[in-house]
């Protein structure tokens, strides 16, 4: 039989975009070996952030230096800063490893990335006054302790410190940089004279950490997969030479102590990533170029950012969407990570809602060899997502030297949203670590996290006041 022309099928695409084709998959493309060589050095850079010279890796130590028993009990506020909203959240922790929640959200300004940092701590400290407002009408009586999710990397003196090292995420509000934000985010409160007290300063990861391990404790990672990267585990205190100096006398050498990576810096001087010419020009974009290269090439902040550009290229190119003006395909950051999730999510074999996405938010129309070609790079932009972002956990792993199974207990919008993110990313371990067993019998299982920065951040302010109770530092 004679091969048929089908309208739609790849012999109506031009040879010059063929070839391109092919360049992109190789470019997007990460073999096992490549994993193992990222992870192996991401391995090294894990053991450098804990020396005391310190690497490129932060590894934070949190001075969370208990696992949580499930026994911790009492009402906490907990706040979570992100991307788009401040969530409040009241915790009652219930003492029976269960816990009951009631939260608000509150939409950030949408300039609020580059605002100043009186707004900022003004913008949380009144969305907390309206939440207590409503969950306590006649008043609150008595003080309430206060967990401060605030994810971004900030060294930690003690627990309830934070000096910002530098903003993440597009996030650029000055005078906060080498600032530590507990007392600015007190001093907002108290201006508004409520009944509150920061007790601990929390990463999400660390929070996802300690909630996840609550409920699970077989929990041994928490990690999100989201706007950013990052990852927290517990290290024993005798494996973190750089903080054997000014350690106090009460402190156990042999005590844990969570540790919050902040990742998302790995390889910030360019050895291993496989980077692309877009990874590149999001960089070099960033108000931090040559910071936090990791978590750019695969955090949902970058990712309709990824697709953006290399679909613009191949336009100025002449290769897709010829004679469409494609305004909107110029604005930096126009399409967010729901672009290609909900890309990758079209079932239908013309890809109509592909079709109609990219005339929503493009304005642009894209015919059946467009869309298809579309939707492969997607595919190549969230395949290498997912199987870079698990060096990180592969190597977490290693270090630990761990034998038993490990839950890496995971959330985050790439996560929880991204069509396929988790069967990739459990691929790329199996790639890693040339596993032969069945799946069900993998060592490290990614389930999905409690809710770190609400649950989470009430436990960790309750084991820092049974320790302050105890007298312990
Ligand atoms: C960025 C932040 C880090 C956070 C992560 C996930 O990497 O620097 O603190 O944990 O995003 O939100």
């Amino acid at each position: 039989k004679k091969p048929q022309h089908r309208k739609g099928s790849m012999m109506d695409v031009p040879r010059d975009l063929i070839e391109e084709i092919k360049v992109l998959k190789s470019i997007f493309s990460v073999s096992p070996a490549k994993l193992r060589q990222i992870t192996d050095h991401f391995r090294s850079e894990l053991e450098k952030g804990l020396s005391v010279n310190g690497g490129n890796i932060p590894m934070i130590p949190t001075w969370v230096l208990d696992y949580p028993t499930g026994k911790e009990s009492g009402s906490y506020l907990a706040i979570d800063l992100g991307g788009t909203n401040l969530r409040v959240v009241l915790v009652n922790l219930l003492g029976n490893r269960d816990f009951d929640t009631t939260q608000s959200k509150y939409s950030l300004p949408r300039k609020i990335r580059t605002a100043t940092a009186d707004e900022l701590f003004d913008f949380i400290a009144t969305s907390i006054q309206e939440f207590l407002h409503e969950q306590y009408p006649d008043g609150c009586k008595e003080e309430i302790p206060l967990g401060f999710t605030f994810s971004y990397p900030a060294t930690q003196s003690a627990i309830n410190t934070g000096l910002l090292q530098r903003w993440t995420k597009g996030y650029d509000i000055k005078n906060v940089e080498n600032h530590d934000v507990v007392p600015m985010l007190q001093k907002a409160l108290k201006q508004k004279n409520l009944p509150i007290t920061v007790v601990a300063l929390i990463n999400d990861t660390t929070g996802t950490l300690v909630a996840s391990h609550y409920t699970d404790p077989k929990a041994e990672m928490g990690l999100i997969f989201g706007t950013g990267c990052n990852g927290a585990y517990y290290e024993l205190i005798k494996n973190v030479p750089k903080l054997q100096k000014d350690l106090p006398k009460d402190i156990s050498p042999d005590s844990p102590i969570a540790i919050n990576c902040e990742y998302g810096a790995f390889d910030n001087e360019h050895k291993v990533l496989p980077r692309t010419k877009y990874d590149i020009i999001i960089d070099e974009q960033s108000p931090r170029p040559g910071q936090q290269s990791f978590e750019k090439m695969i955090s949902g902040y970058y990712l309709g950012e990824l697709l953006r550009l290399v679909m613009l290229d191949l336009h100025q190119k002449g290769l897709l969407f010829e004679n469409q003006s494609c305004d909107k395909l110029k604005i930096p950051f126009h399409l967010d990570t729901s672009f290609p999730a909900k890309i990758e999510e079209d079932p239908f074999e013309n890809l109509s809602d592909v079709k109609d996405l990219i005339l929503d938010e493009l304005n642009i129309h894209a015919n059946i060899a467009e869309r298809k070609l579309i939707r492969t790079l997607a595919e190549l932009i969230g395949t290498r997502a997912s199987r870079l972002s698990i060096c990180a956990v592969a190597a977490i792993y290693q270090k630990r030297g761990f034998t038993k199974t490990v839950h890496a207990a995971a959330d985050g919008s790439v996560f929880n949203k991204y069509p396929d993110f988790q069967s990739r990313a459990t691929q790329a371990l199996a790639d890693i670590f040339d596993w032969k067993m069945p799946k069900d019998q993998y060592p490290i299982v990614l389930v999905p996290a409690e809710d770190g920065s609400g649950a989470g951040a009430a436990i960790i302010a309750a084991l820092t006041e049974n320790r302050i109770e105890a007298g312990l530092s």
